[in-house]
């Protein structure tokens, strides 16, 4: 083995033969080259809902490639898929009389989704308008907008000049935000916001936080972005983070959960009013991805969303964090956790201390977790057994101890 590939959010110096090699997926297991079996603990990378070898989506992925594996959406062309998946997905979005805007990353999505911001502030006659507020702890992706928008100060360094006119507020202090708007409202084009901070550290937003933004946005002007890359999907409870928090943004990122990971799709959710704004006869958007509707990552998303539907995974969130919850309260009893924060199926362990070691005691153990810092992520695929859980939280006690 080379070390010719180069890996993502890793250290290039680490030799290839030292990394774990999945090869294969059953449910919420995964198995390594020889056979030894994991719970995948953060379901892949936050995104896996349906569990891994669904064979539902892997024949509506080969039935699609077998009449066409991929045609552009550009215009004059369009694709069945495509309209399909968009039109299940603004039904079970806030949205349902809005529109989708198709690509194939998170970090796609949030640079649409900031574009489209300052677009549509630009065709209101907002030239000025171009800040985006963004909180700190928020992660956005590795684009240069979602790079520039990123809260993990880490992650922006390094790269040059980012993108201008971004604002960082403390993710959980309203009042300054406020303090923003009152300095620059007439400048904001937009606030982009996790509901839940997922790679910044796990962290649910402090009561009437997400309610106050949307305010501040109604009473200045500005656009209110949902990053609902982890939270899409049925992680907080419901479909999507704004309905379980009861607050409708104008514009809503996805990916992830939305093809389980069978294929690569993402999206932006665009409102009724910002569409309005857009279909002015006459205008042409031009931004779009050469895999913007991708036929075979459309048919994944349809048979996820189907799937998904069909063993009410959305409604198993509620079991999954009463397990969790009850799990890792134990644990901070025990005193082998500081402590926990989370809700739905999405959690952090919060140890005090560097989390990689307790991270590879628990792979030795047959768990994946994720460590962010010093916490450990958990996030697993909604089809979760209660066993798979438990197995989880023993695991994690083990190590810790
Ligand atoms: C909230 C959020 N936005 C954007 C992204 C970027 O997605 P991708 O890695 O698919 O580009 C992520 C990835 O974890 C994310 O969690």
């Amino acid at each position: 083995m080379t070390n010719a590939l180069l890996h993502p959010f890793s250290p290039p110096a680490k030799p290839e033969a030292d990394y774990l090699e999945i090869v294969r997926g059953e449910g919420s297991l995964v198995f390594d080259a020889a056979g030894r079996d994991y719970v995948d603990g953060i379901a892949n990378l936050w995104l896996c809902q349906v569990g891994h070898g669904r064979t539902e989506i892997i024949d509506a992925v080969t039935a699609q490639m077998r009449q066409i594996e991929a045609y552009n959406t550009f215009a004059p062309f369009t694709s069945g898929p495509a309209a399909r998946v968009a039109e299940m997905i603004v039904e079970r979005s806030p949205h349902p009389d809005g529109r989708v805007f198709l690509g194939c990353s998170g970090s796609e999505a949030v640079d649409t989704a900031l574009k489209l911001a300052r677009l549509v502030q630009q065709r209101r006659g907002h030239e000025g308008r171009q800040i985006i507020v963004k909180r700190t702890n928020g992660y956005h992706g590795t684009n240069f907008g979602g790079t520039s928008a990123q809260g993990i100060a880490l992650n922006r360094e390094g790269w040059g000049d980012l993108v201008p006119h971004f604002i960082e507020v403390p993710h959980d202090d309203l009042e300054a935000a406020a303090t923003v708007f009152a300095e620059h409202g007439d400048r904001i084009a937009a606030v982009l916001t996790e509901p839940v901070q997922g790679a910044g550290g796990v962290y649910p937003p402090v009561d009437g936080y997400l309610e106050g933004l949307r305010r501040l946005c109604d009473d200045n002007g500005a656009l209110l972005i949902f990053d609902e890359v982890i939270c899409g999907f049925g992680r907080t409870g419901q479909w999507f983070g704004a309905q379980t928090f009861g607050v409708t943004p104008d514009l809503m990122t996805f990916a992830k959960g939305v093809t389980s990971g069978y294929q690569p799709l993402s999206g932006v959710i665009v409102s009724r009013a910002v569409c309005n704004e857009l279909e002015e006869p006459g205008f042409l958007l031009r931004t779009g991805y050469t895999y913007s509707g991708h036929q075979a990552s459309c048919a994944a998303g349809i048979a996820n969303i189907e799937l998904m539907e069909a063993e009410g995974l959305v409604g198993r969130v509620d079991n999954i964090g009463e397990r969790l919850r009850a799990g890792l309260a134990a644990l901070e009893g025990d005193g082998l956790i500081k402590s926990w924060r989370g809700m739905g199926a999405i959690y952090a362990a919060e140890l005090g201390r560097d989390a990689v070691p307790a991270r590879d005691k628990m792979l030795e153990a047959g768990v994946i977790l994720r460590p962010m810092g010093t916490c450990l992520a958990i996030c697993p695929p909604l089809v979760i057994t209660d066993d798979e859980i438990g197995r989880i939280i023993d695991a994690m006690a083990d190590a810790l101890r």
